[in-house]
């Protein structure tokens, strides 16, 4: 027998700090448990007869199946419901999970979504090649830190806009405030994306989003152990103003639609009970567990990993060998001025450098770190490194690649808990590799595959198709 622990943190206004640590907890009252215990059951046992079906109609609450909901699951969901300032929660089994469910629950054949220009690859490509293949038509905002821009590619069909509060690699932060008063104007609502600050470096629903998601993989969880997701609603908005039928028309087995039963919690209750056990994107209670754990200890780790990241940002700013730092962090950044406006705590661990030498120098300096881990992952307490061009990015076109401004000299930074004097030490001998190599080219983007003669393999690679790119494949949108 489990009850909930009476400090549950939405509105209690309990500090960030003690509601990562308490709300939502589920104590064991039988063994006295500290830690939420770990529910590792397909499903749960009904009562009776009479009590089953009470279950299955909805007349009583409680647990029946863990993909329609489990009490390790539910425990984490009201912990970052409660760190985002939002009403519900919904844990699933990773970030894409996250937005993939979130977007499910919103669009139907023939809608068209708006979505920035800077977002994370997997979701580009469930936008262009999965949600385009179900009839939604996409459109890309290539200024997304210009309302006007939302603005104008907004149609009568749109029913979302979708945006990353910190977009990786190039942190061109979102003006959330702007982007979901032009959506709220033409009826229809924000999904924004804030796997990179997290809640304790900025807060969406406060600022007018309507639904946040993000990948636990990441700073949530933190340990680099687990994958999951979440999808977190806010309130107010009105989903029975028309545009999504499924919310206002569909009628379930009492006659009612979901925006008769529950008003504003209408799309998250549709999403809880229909979409998300439908598409079974569901986590395990282990994993649940695990992010829980990850969660408690969140603002200290962000707080560190962001002071470390302006710290490290700042030394690589001053080095001859790098030509830019896309750190929102920095004075430099031409998106400094929006994120002082939403971050008051750190902008966030995860930024961008570019090598004036280009691939070659990418590649010396990648492969002479000896802290840096080489990884498709970020937010881990480790600090991780990648080459974005030839990996997570390797499936876009090299005119794609330089509007998107992923130069082959482009090295991407997840800065984790290490001393920043060692973690400076260890760029220090990347940047003594590169002097090693003597002077080399300018910035190119070429075929992903050369390291020598840019303009020469990108012409072979077009003649010959490399075997290596089934295996890019397989890892392209990893992160
Ligand atoms: C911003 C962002 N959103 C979503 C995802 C997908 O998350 P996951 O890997 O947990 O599926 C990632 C990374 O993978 C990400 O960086």
């Amino acid at each position: 027998m489990t009850t909930d622990r009476p400090l549950h943190a939405a509105g209690s206004g309990l500090g960030f700090s003690t509601r990562q640590l308490h709300a939502g907890d589920q104590s064991d009252a039988q063994h006295g448990s500290r830690t939420t215990p770990i529910f590792l059951t397909a499903g749960f046992e009904l009562d009776d007869f009479d009590a089953a079906g009470a279950l299955f109609s909805g007349e009583r609450d409680g647990y029946v199946y863990s993909r329609h909901g489990n009490p390790t699951a539910a425990a984490a969901e009201r912990r970052i419901a409660a760190l985002e300032g939002g009403d519900d929660a919904i844990l699933v089994a990773s970030g894409q999970g996250a937005v993939a469910g979130a977007l499910l629950g919103l669009l139907n054949a023939g809608d068209h979504l708006v979505a920035s220009a800077s977002i994370y690859e997997g979701t580009r490509g469930l936008l262009g090649e999965h949600l385009e293949r179900f009839g939604v038509t996409i459109s890309y905002v290539t200024a997304p830190h210009d309302p006007a821009a939302w603005e104008a590619a907004i149609t009568p069909s749109t029913r979302v806009l979708f945006g990353e509060s910190i977009p990786n690699p190039k942190n061109d932060v979102l003006d959330i405030a702007a982007v979901a008063e032009v959506g709220h104007r033409h009826g229809v609502p924000l999904v924004v994306d804030n796997t990179l600050a997290t809640p304790y470096l900025v807060r969406p629903l406060e600022h007018g989003a309507d639904v946040v998601v993000h990948s636990a993989s990441k700073f949530l969880a933190g340990h680099g152990s687990v994958l999951g997701g979440f999808i977190v609603t806010g309130h107010g908005f009105d989903w029975g103003a028309g545009g999504y039928p499924q919310l206002s028309e569909r009628r379930g087995s009492d006659g009612r639609t979901a925006v008769e039963r529950h008003g504003d919690q209408a799309y998250v209750r549709y999403l809880r009970e229909l979409v998300v056990p439908r598409f079974g994107a569901v986590p395990s209670p282990l994993h649940a567990f695990l992010i829980q754990q990850g969660i408690e200890t969140l603002s200290l780790r962000v707080q560190r990993q962001s002071a470390s990241a302006l710290a490290v940002a700042r030394f690589l700013e001053a080095q001859p060998e790098i030509a830019s730092v896309d750190y929102a962090g920095l004075d430099s950044s031409p998106h400094h001025a929006v994120a002082e406006r939403y971050f008051t705590a750190g902008y966030g661990s995860v930024f961008a450098i570019t090598l004036a030498g280009g691939r070659p120098a990418a590649r010396a300096l990648y492969d002479a770190l000896e802290i840096f881990t080489r990884m498709t992952h970020l937010g881990d307490v480790r600090s991780l490194i990648l080459h974005p061009s030839t990996t997570t990015h390797v499936l876009r076109t090299d005119a794609e690649k330089r509007e998107a401004g992923i130069g082959e000299g482009l090295l991407r930074l997840s800065i984790g808990l290490e001393d920043v004097d060692d973690l400076v030490a260890d760029l220090e001998r990347g940047l003594a590799a590169i002097r090693a190599l003597g002077s080399v080219d300018g910035d190119a983007v070429g075929s992903p595959f050369d390291d020598a003669d840019p303009t020469a393999v990108t012409a072979r690679a077009v003649a010959e198709p490399d075997p290596r790119i089934a295996a890019l494949d397989r890892i392209a949108e990893a992160v």
